[in-house]
């Protein structure tokens, strides 16, 4: 009986540590995955150059296809995003994001598939319009 209750006690600790509700999720977008974003990627993809195409200065923008049609965001499936492809490419790729001598830390990565786990809440307005923001480690 108590070792069938251990692997139902993990599962509910586990979910429990991921975001919930609809405020949990606007909590995480902004004090985890906006900084991030604004820090590491901003300064590239903010839509001022037509390459590369990918805008992630909002939501219209940033949920788009590639060129060749793959979702740069998919909610729920970080394995099909290609934004998540990006980050975790090896140090040598060509495409290798971000395109910096700065890479993401595995936290982070873990940060951004956890949030498109969880549907990729990204606000619409000014709350969900990201910028450029240097960072201590990117200055
Ligand atoms: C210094 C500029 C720069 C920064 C910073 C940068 N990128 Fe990029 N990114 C590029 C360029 C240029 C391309 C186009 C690459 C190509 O097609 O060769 C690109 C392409 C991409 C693509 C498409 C990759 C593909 O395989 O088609 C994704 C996704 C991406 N970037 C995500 C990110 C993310 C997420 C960040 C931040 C963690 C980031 N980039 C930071 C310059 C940058």
């Amino acid at each position: 009986m108590i070792l069938r209750l251990i692997p139902l006690l993990f599962i509910v600790t586990a979910c429990s540590l991921l975001p919930g509700g609809r405020s949990e999720r606007a909590s995480y977008f902004h004090t985890q995955v906006k900084p991030v974003l604004q820090q590491h990627c901003l300064q590239c993809h903010n839509g001022s150059q037509p390459v590369p195409a990918l805008n992630l200065s909002s939501k219209a923008t940033a949920f788009k296809r590639s060129a060749s049609g793959r979702d740069y965001i998919l909610p729920e499936d970080p394995d099909c995003s290609l934004l998540i492809s990006a980050v975790q490419r090896g140090g040598t790729h060509p495409k290798m994001m971000p395109r910096t001598e700065v890479s993401l830390t595995d936290d982070q990565i873990g940060m951004l598939r956890e949030w498109i786990e969880d549907g990729a809440y990204w606000p619409e307005g000014a709350a969900g319009t990201l910028h450029a923001q240097k960072s201590a480690e990117n200055p």
